[in-house]
């Protein structure tokens, strides 16, 4: 095990990325796209961050479960006050898991002005055998800065489609029709990492002519699942395994979709093709295959997946009804809501609240309202059952845990509304574990977890313009463990110091109680 050291002055950047536009952007050490950080199980990775920016901004290394360190999470007033600018703060991960994941600020919706990039971590022995790798990120970028869209999306007098929300597709960090070709050899087998680091737009990824078989699901390993092209909602991953051809005669072109449900098809902008070169060898003539997609892996599809852990469905202790939708408030402005609760930032990061209330941690009325706090007891296995009776679909993500899938279903208002799939249950012996799933629209979906990582974890919508303080707000709070919590983990002077200097600028518009 080794300490991997990385240094990062995050700082704006004005440059041009989709080969269209020039526009200021967030990179660091002066550059943009972040080239993607590499460490394996077992080594220590130390992210040296230093906010050059005029804001707070804080880093959130997407699907780690930081287990025993809830205070190196990220997101700001949840775990930490934002990195004041001009400040230094060292986020130290232990990196237990092995996979494909990626890291993101979440503070100030940074992430959608380009603060982001992959996280790969190797397994020495991963179970499964391949010959070598390629890393496919996937991103969409817009003229305007993030602040620009989330206030259009909440306005009384939104357009629609709103301007400046047609996004163009980033692959590997430029324009999609512009990447490197991916090298095959005859014979060999390759593991392609695909991650989906977008805002707003889904991913669907191909290469037609070959099968794709599915081994890893936002850094949990699968059983093999063949597909022909998989489909990510934002924030997941996916490994797959693809077997080259026995000849390299032919070359081949891997196909990527971009495309998302609130941008009419009408405008010809949505959704965007983007393709790049699968190489056998450079002379070889390119064999031009239709597209295919009638055995896609999507949320339909992924229940019938199994872990390849062989962890049976947890038994239920407790189970929690959620209902995710939007309000049109007298002001005429929207905002998204769960169970009707708007997500409001609290003044103290609900972690520090969590780790100083002694026995009050486990009052809820201890946590501002307006956070959605729910406190979950020590082990406790808890089910999620998310209805979302609206026509966008919305990618949960939980912070600290994967979760079992285990049923999709339509939503009872669906029924009137068109969708009238029958219920998927998970009824084989291992579901599988995950940290984002879509849930669509007019659907429901089960998910369970046991809650045996002390801290405090965000759920939100991993649509920027919805699940971010910043914008519809689409976010709750779990408080998992407090007693636990606060005879295991202390907090680093550092993050409390830094609550004092970040009056600055506050994150998330914290509201009061
Ligand atoms: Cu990818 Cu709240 O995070
Ligand atoms: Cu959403």
């Amino acid at each position: 095990a080794k300490h991997v050291v990385v240094d990062w002055d995050v700082t704006y950047v004005y440059m041009m990325r989709d080969g269209i536009n020039y526009r200021q952007s967030i990179g660091i050490n002066g550059q943009s796209p972040i080239p993607p950080v590499y460490a394996t199980r077992g080594d220590t990775l130390i992210l040296n961050v230093h906010n050059l920016l005029n804001v707070t901004t804080t880093i959130h290394a997407h699907g780690l479960f930081m287990r025993g360190m809830s205070y190196m999470d990220g997101p700001a007033m949840t775990n930490q006050c934002g990195i004041p600018p001009g400040e230094l703060f060292t986020y130290e991960y232990h990196l237990e898991q092995a996979g494909t994941f990626w890291i993101h600020g979440h503070d100030h919706d940074h992430s959608a002005d380009g603060l982001r990039t992959a996280l790969v971590i190797y397994d020495k022995e991963p179970p499964y055998k391949y010959d070598a790798e390629h890393l496919f990120t996937f991103e969409d970028w817009f003229v305007g800065q993030f602040t620009e869209r989330a206030e259009l999306v909440s306005s009384p007098t939104m357009p629609y489609p709103p301007p400046h929300t047609v996004g163009f597709g980033l692959i590997n960090g430029y324009n999609g029709n512009t990447t490197k070709p991916i090298k095959f050899e005859p014979k060999k087998t390759y593991r392609i990492r695909l991650i989906n680091m977008s805002s707003t737009y889904w991913y669907y990824f191909q290469i037609p002519g070959h099968k794709l078989r599915v081994i890893e699901v936002d850094g949990i390993l699968s059983d093999e699942h063949i597909v022909d092209g998989v489909q990510l909602a934002p924030a997941m991953r996916y490994s797959v395994l693809v077997t080259a051809h026995k000849s390299d005669e032919l070359n081949y072109y891997y196909k990527v979709k971009m495309y998302a449900d609130f941008i009419p098809t009408s405008l010809g902008e949505n959704p965007r093709f983007y393709s790049g070169l699968v190489e056998y060898k450079q002379d070889s003539p390119v064999k031009e295959l239709p597209d295919v997609d009638d055995n896609k892996l999507t949320w339909v599809e992924d229940i019938k997946m199994t872990a390849l852990d062989k962890q049976p469905p947890l038994p239920v202790d407790r189970s929690l009804y959620l209902w995710l939708g939007n309000n049109l408030l007298s002001t005429g402005q929207r905002l998204d809501h769960i169970n009707n609760i708007t997500y409001y930032a609290p003044l103290v990061p609900s972690l520090f609240t969590a780790m100083t209330t002694g026995d009050l941690a486990k009052n809820p009325e201890v946590y501002n309202n307006r956070t959605h706090p729910v406190v979950l007891k020590h082990n406790e296995v808890v089910e999620l059952e998310v209805h979302n009776p609206n026509r966008f679909h919305h990618p949960m993500h939980l912070h600290g845990h994967a979760f079992q899938v285990t049923e999709y279903g339509p939503s009872l208002d669906g029924f009137t509304s068109g969708n009238t799939f029958s219920p998927l249950v998970q009824s084989l012996v291992a579901p599988i574990q995950r940290d984002v799933i879509e849930i669509p629209s007019f659907s429901y979906v089960k998910i369970r977890f046991r809650a045996d990582n002390p801290g405090v974890w965000l759920y939100h919508c991993h649509v920027n313009v919805h699940g971010s303080p910043e914008s519809l707000r689409m976010l709750m709070t779990f408080v998992e463990a407090p007693d636990v919590l606060q005879k295991t983990q202390t907090l680093p002077k550092k993050l409390i110091r830094h609550c004092g200097m970040s009056g600055i600028k506050a994150s998330g518009n914290a509201a009061g109680n």
